[in-house]
């Protein structure tokens, strides 16, 4: 392995906001580590808090990118949002509502969550919302989104033949409906969700397979009348009926996405280490990496399990494993979307390798994420197939040193300086502080994990 020259590392307390090049350096990573708290719950505290109209504090809330967008976003629509940073680095406060017109164009920034269940709760305050966000953002379909609004009654207006942001919205009274949703999304479906809390009924929204229960978990711990049901064909029945909500304190536990990194980091070690990750959100509607790398003959375990706010936590430990294979697809996808991208390290060492397909999903997340996946995969030697719904890396690989681009997307950035810690030299990783989205402290935290990198630029 070659030595590290010398080279200017971030202050540990530095984020990677300002990061653009980075070179990662293979490493055995071992230890304890906490990371933030979830991103889903903390857009749904910050958003869920606003619309009960009495002060809820907070805790836990990430202090990420997205998140930040949500607050400044609740900030501009007259709702009070004070956080701070105990010592933990994560934020606690409170919020007080209600949500009002904005005097602005919203700016959502990177964060695809912000904006489709800020269209929903745009949809019950009478007024205009206009919501925008950066260029990736500007990519990402909102037609999703205005469809069920208008059957609503809800005027919408959307760039790109009512495709793409910015999506205005003319809220007001919401009608009562049944809406059938093409995709399996949570955010679709907390978009109706909140819409229907100021609808003149009770709302149903009912998806082709089960998303994350985020919103309604929510929504119940605040009082609010909401039943969750999975049908016999598999689909899932979501109702609404409108309510004042009641003050209830939030605790947001670690975020299971990030967590990923550092689990399947320790998967994926050719030597004997343990990385434990205390105090994670461990929803099955979220832990579907988890069911895959388990499939695959993964050691991961979870203990002291508890419920924090009507969420299940408990503390993940992962250690190296000799993997097996593994096909992901139907309804298993919706429940590992977001670590797609970091499975595929898994399938790359693993003997038969990883399949993935039905998730065309991927494709309009913060990038075109099967193509970024094979993309960052092919950049360090490690061969993968990008097919229409997904892809597949064949097993028995190791990754080279080479240069990624993070193309914009926060979880290749990480999932390549995952796969860093197992090449044979350095990794290159260009675009890195679009990691602050989900991560700022990624590199503090690698580093106390026994990481080893250099800031270039
Ligand atoms: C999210 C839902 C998922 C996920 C995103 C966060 C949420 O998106 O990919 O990172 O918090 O509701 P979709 O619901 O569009 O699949």
């Amino acid at each position: 392995m070659s030595s590290i020259p010398s080279g200017q590392p971030i202050e540990a307390d530095d984020t990677v906001d300002k990061v653009h090049h980075v070179r990662i350096w293979p490493s055995t990573l071992s230890g304890t580590i906490r990371v933030p708290g979830d991103k889903s719950l903390s857009h749904r505290a910050l958003m869920l808090g606003a619309m009960v109209g009495t002060e809820v504090p907070v805790s836990g809330v990430a202090n990420s990118g997205d998140v930040a967008a949500t607050a400044r976003a609740l900030r501009s629509m007259g709702v009070k949002v004070d956080l701070e940073r105990p010592s933990d680095g994560s934020l606690s406060g409170t919020v007080l509502g209600p949500v009002r017109e904005p005097a602005d164009v919203v700016d959502c920034g990177n964060s695809g969550t912000s904006l489709r269940l800020l269209a929903g709760v745009a949809a019950g305050i009478a007024g205009l919302t206009v919501l925008t966000g950066d260029a990736s953002l500007r990519r990402r379909p909102v037609d999703r989104v205005r469809a069920p609004l208008s059957e609503m009654g809800i005027t919408t207006w959307a760039r790109n033949d009512g495709a793409l942001p910015p999506l205005a919205i003319v809220g007001g009274q919401p009608r009562a409906v049944e809406y059938l949703s093409p995709v399996a999304s949570a955010q679709v479906k907390s978009c109706v969700v909140l819409a229907g809390l100021r609808a003149d009924g009770t709302t149903t929204v009912i998806s082709p397979a089960p998303s994350r229960d985020h919103t309604e978990r929510m929504l119940r711990h605040l009082g609010g009348r909401v039943v969750r049901t999975i049908m016999e064909d598999g689909a899932e029945r979501v109702e609404i009926t409108p309510c004042e909500l009641r003050a209830a304190p939030i605790d947001v536990p670690g975020d299971p996405s990030t967590a990923s990194f550092w689990i399947v980091a320790a998967v994926i070690a050719a030597t004997s280490v343990a990385i434990t990750v205390p105090a994670v959100l461990v929803n099955t509607t979220r832990t579907g990496f988890l069911a895959v790398l388990r499939s695959m003959n993964a050691s991961v375990e979870q203990a002291e399990a508890r419920d924090v706010g009507g969420e299940p936590v408990a503390d993940i430990t992962a250690r190296p494993s000799s993997l097996t294979g593994a096909s992901v697809s139907g309804p298993a996808v919706v429940d590992a979307i977001d670590e797609l991208p970091i499975l595929a390290l898994a399938g790359m060492v693993s003997r038969e390798g990883l399949d993935v397909t039905d998730a065309q999903e991927m494709r309009v997340k913060e990038s075109d994420r099967i193509r970024a996946t094979v993309d960052a995969l092919g950049a360090l030697g490690v061969t993968a197939e990008e097919r229409p719904d997904g892809y597949r890396v064949p097993g028995g690989q190791r990754p080279r040193s080479g240069v990624v681009d993070a193309n914009g997307d926060h979880r290749i950035a990480m999932t390549a300086a995952i796969a860093a810690t197992i090449a044979d030299g350095p990794v290159d990783i260009m675009g890195f502080s679009t990691v602050a989205s989900s991560y700022p402290g990624f590199l503090r935290d690698l580093r106390a994990l026994g990481g080893r990198y250099e800031v270039i630029a």
